[in-house]
Formats: structure tokens, C-alpha cells, sequence
């Protein structure tokens, strides 16, 4: 065994996530240092505000005031980045961290998932770690699980629940039955969301993780191209409708790789109740991969949360500690492929449709007549009256059909004057 390295740390942003990490390596410093044969100390901390009250002990000396001033210091190693966002100061910090061959470790998927490889390629030639496991769901260490115990597997998808907040709002709308208005602003009270939940909710949280997994899981860069669909225009009567054909609704992100083409995609997405996903409830997180040769794998926990960030931070911390100088993005940026988007058009579906017609003779064999015009075959269709409102919904559910097929479908039925609402599709997922 070699000797005991030491290791001086730094966190920038010192909010929910810095706050809890500070106390926590302060708690376990010894079980740490003798798990990774390496001490360390947190040398210096910066935040915004230094007059903030914090459940924190920070000591005069700790206190960075300019936290661009850290990475000049000799005596820092590790620079932790917890503020968040893509441009400004974390941006600022990471980039002239991994420049002054500080090891970087950030919960950062906006950054991450936009200038990640610019930001490997400067880590790969310092030769300095770039760690981001907490910043795709939380406390799934689905990250380092790709890059090592994975390692191994040629990886064709990877799927899941990648957003607590929006499978906390689809869960509590399904269990407690309430509409996304009321549930959303309980999430927020209750603190499962944040008070403008906009990026969880419109699917682009979900999506910087999507981008992520996708060059992990297929060694290329980071591809930008991605379908997204978020979940505010699910209403109860879908989530009812889903469970009375046998479905629940969850917002799944996905990426596929076939025929030498990536397909990234966001959307809420119908699962059998009997499936694996369709039991992921609340804040809780899944990630599902096929790889050959390990098959099947699924990860799952709590996707975000103080505690569940820290416990990833931890581990990207400790794989430095260790000496375990790696490709961010597992392999070298000279090995890295480009690979060409695909278009979710091209893809095969089947498909929840839900209209709003006038209640009316000839309306149901005039629309089966529009998807059969369009070569969607339809295999169930339940129509039901909304009560004194001459008007009905009908439910199609189609066989496999090609995504742009549905969507001209749709294109025709929406001109027609006995449609009353812009008619709804949900994709459906029997994997
Ligand atoms: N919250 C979660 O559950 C979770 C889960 C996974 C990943 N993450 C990621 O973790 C990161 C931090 O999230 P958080 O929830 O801890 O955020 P937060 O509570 O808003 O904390 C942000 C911190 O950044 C500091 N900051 C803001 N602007 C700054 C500036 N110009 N210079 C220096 N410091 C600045 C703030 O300082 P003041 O305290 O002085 O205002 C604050 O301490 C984000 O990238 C987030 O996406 C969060």
C-alpha cells in the first residue's frame, strides 16, 4: 500500500447541496481518510453572500471572498463547483480550475451537458480529474457504474426516470387524483419542487442528463439534438384514461442507438403497470440500460436531495483520492466518435391519441377512416359522452406506427370541425 496523499479541498457555493456536503465531510473525515488511504481538509469555501446565515461553521480563514481566486492557489487540489447553471460564474470557475490543473467535481448537468467537451479535453490534457456523478440523478451512481463496473458492455439504450420533481407530480397526481395545477403547487409547497419549476417540468433537466448518459454510454460527444416533451399538458383524465387501459404515465428520457444514429428523447410516455418503471414512484429516480454482455441492468434512488447529492460528490471526491486519474468522458477526446443524430419522426410508436369530439353521428367511423388514410392501424378505441356537454372523448390506442405517420394523422384531424380540442398523444413504451 502506498503512503497516505494528502489533499486539500475547496467548495464554491455553499446553498443546499454545498452546505450539507461541508458538514458532511467535516462528520466522516476518519472512516473517509481510511477508506481512500488518503487524508484531506476543506481549505477554503466562497458563496455569493458572506453574511448569510448557514447551517455551516466556517472558519475566518476558510473564506475565499473571489472564488476565481482559488484556482491560483497552490494549496488547493480539489475545487468542488456547486452553483449551478451553465454560464456565469460556475462556468467561469470550472473552466479556470481544470486550466490551472485543479481536479474539478461538479453536480453541474447544465454545464456539463453543454460544455462538457470542451471541458474533458482541457482535464485530459492537464491530466486533472473532471467528476460530475451527482449531476445526473442524484444518488444513482449511474456515472461511475458506466465508466467501471460497465465497463465491459457495449450499451444500444439507456432509459429511465431522470427527474424527481415531475415523477413526484405524475405519482401524486395518479395516487391522490388531483389535477397538475393543485399538484405542482403542493410539490412546491411541500418542497419536492422548486418555486419556479420550469426546467423540471418542461423536460430540459431531463434532457442535459439524456445528453450525458448518451456520450458515456456510446463514447461520442456530446450530441445536442434531443426531442423534448415535458409534462404540463397532462391532464387527470389522461392519467385516468392510462389507468383504465392498464398504463401508467411517466416522464421518461431515452436514448437509442441503432443503425450508427443516436435518437435522444424526452417525453411523458405510457408504461404497463405490470413494468418495472411503472412502479418508480415519488422523487425516486431508475435508470435501465441493455448492454451486451451484461443484458438488462437497473439502478434506482433518490435522484436528487442533499443527502443523495453528497452521497455522489463523496464518490467522485474519494475516486480522486485514490488516484484514479480517468477520462471524464471514460475514454480519450481523441477516441470520442461523432455520431449523427436521428429524427424521433422516423421512429415506430404505438400511441395513446385522446380527442374531444362533438358528440355527433358518423364522427368515430370518420376518424378511424383519417388514421387509416394516414396507415395507422388502430388496435383499441373507447369512446365515452362528457356529461350534458354534447361532446365525447374517444381514446385510440394504435398499433406500432411510424411517429410521422401519427403525427400527419393528427395534422388532418385538427382541421376538422366536429374536433373540438387539439387532440393529445402520448407515446406508448412496452419495453
Ligand atoms: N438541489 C438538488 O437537489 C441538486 C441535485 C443534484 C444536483 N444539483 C446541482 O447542485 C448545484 C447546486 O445546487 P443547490 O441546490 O445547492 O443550489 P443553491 O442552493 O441555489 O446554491 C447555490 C450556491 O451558489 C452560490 N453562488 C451563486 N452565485 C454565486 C457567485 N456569483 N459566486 C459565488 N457563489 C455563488 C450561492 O451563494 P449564496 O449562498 O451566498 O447565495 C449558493 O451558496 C447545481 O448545479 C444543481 O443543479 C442540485
Amino acid at each position: 500500500m502506498q503512503k497516505k496523499k494528502f489533499f486539500n479541498i475547496a467548495i464554491v457555493g455553499l446553498g443546499n447541496i454545498g452546505s450539507y456536503l461541508f458538514n458532511f465531510l467535516n462528520k466522516n473525515k476518519n472512516i473517509l481518510s481510511n477508506k481512500n488511504n488518503s487524508n484531506f481538509n476543506i481549505v477554503y469555501v466562497s458563496a455569493k453572500n458572506k453574511n448569510k446565515k448557514r447551517n455551516i461553521k466556517v472558519k475566518k480563514t476558510q473564506w475565499v471572498k473571489n472564488y476565481l481566486d482559488l484556482v491560483k492557489k497552490d494549496n488547493v487540489d480539489i475545487i468542488i463547483e456547486l452553483i449551478g447553471g451553465a454560464e456565469g460564474p460556475a462556468k467561469k470557475l470550472v473552466f479556470s480550475a481544470l486550466k490551472n490543473k485543479k481536479h474539478v467535481v461538479t453536480a453541474n448537468k447544465s454545464l456539463i451537458s453543454k460544455y462538457g467537451d470542451q471541458l474533458a479535453n482541457i482535464a485530459e490534457k492537464n491530466k486533472v480529474n473532471l467528476e460530475f456523478e451527482a449531476a445526473v440523478c442524484g444518488g444513482v451512481p449511474i456515472i461511475r457504474s458506466l465508466k467501471e463496473g460497465l465497463i465491459a458492455n457495449k450499451i444500444s439504450r439507456i432509459f429511465g426516470i431522470f427527474n424527481g420533481t415531475s415523477n413526484y407530480v405524475l405519482s401524486s397526481m395518479d395516487a391522490n387524483k388531483t389535477n397538475y395545477k393543485e399538484t405542482i403547487q403542493n410539490a412546491i409547497n411541500l418542497g419536492y419542487a422548486e418555486s419556479n419549476p420550469s426546467s423540471d417540468i418542461n423536460g430540459e433537466d431531463v434532457a442535459a442528463k439524456v445528453k450525458i448518459l448518451s456520450s458515456l454510454c456510446f463514447n461520442s460527444f456530446l450530441n445536442q439534438k434531443i426531442h423534448i416533451e415535458g409534462i404540463k399538458d397532462v391532464d387527470d383524465e389522461d392519467i385516468k384514461n392510462a389507468n383504465k387501459l392498464g398504463y401508467k404515465i411517466k416522464l421518461l428520457g431515452f436514448s437509442d442507438y441503432f443503425q450508427g444514429k443516436v435518437y435522444q428523447r424526452v417525453h411523458p410516455t405510457l408504461v404497463k403497470k405490470s413494468s418495472y418503471i411503472a412502479g418508480i414512484n415519488g422523487v425516486l429516480n431508475a435508470v435501465i440500460l441493455d448492454g451486451k454482455p451484461v443484458g438488462k441492468n437497473i439502478i434506482q434512488g433518490e435522484g436528487a436531495g442533499p443527502s443523495a447529492t453528497t452521497s455522489a460528490l463523496v464518490s467522485d471526491i474519494s475516486s480522486i483520492m485514490r488516484g484514479n486519474i480517468k477520462f471524464p468522458f471514460s475514454i480519450s477526446n481523441s477516441k470520442r466518435k461523432k455520431i449523427s443524430s436521428g429524427d424521433i419522426s422516423k421512429l415506430y410508436f404505438s400511441s395513446y391519441i385522446r380527442l374531444k369530439v362533438k358528440d355527433k353521428y358518423g364522427v368515430l367511423s370518420a376518424v378511424t377512416k383519417i388514421f387509416s388514410d394516414n396507415k395507422v392501424s388502430i388496435k383499441r378505441v373507447l369512446q365515452s359522452p362528457y356529461k350534458n356537454k354534447n361532446s365525447s372523448s374517444i381514446i385510440i390506442i394504435t398499433h406500432s406506427s411510424r411517429d410521422s405517420d401519427i403525427k400527419k394523422t393528427l395534422k388532418t384531424l385538427v382541421k376538422k370541425s366536429y374536433i373540438i380540442q387539439k387532440p393529445k398523444l402520448l407515446r406508448i413504451e412496452n419495453d
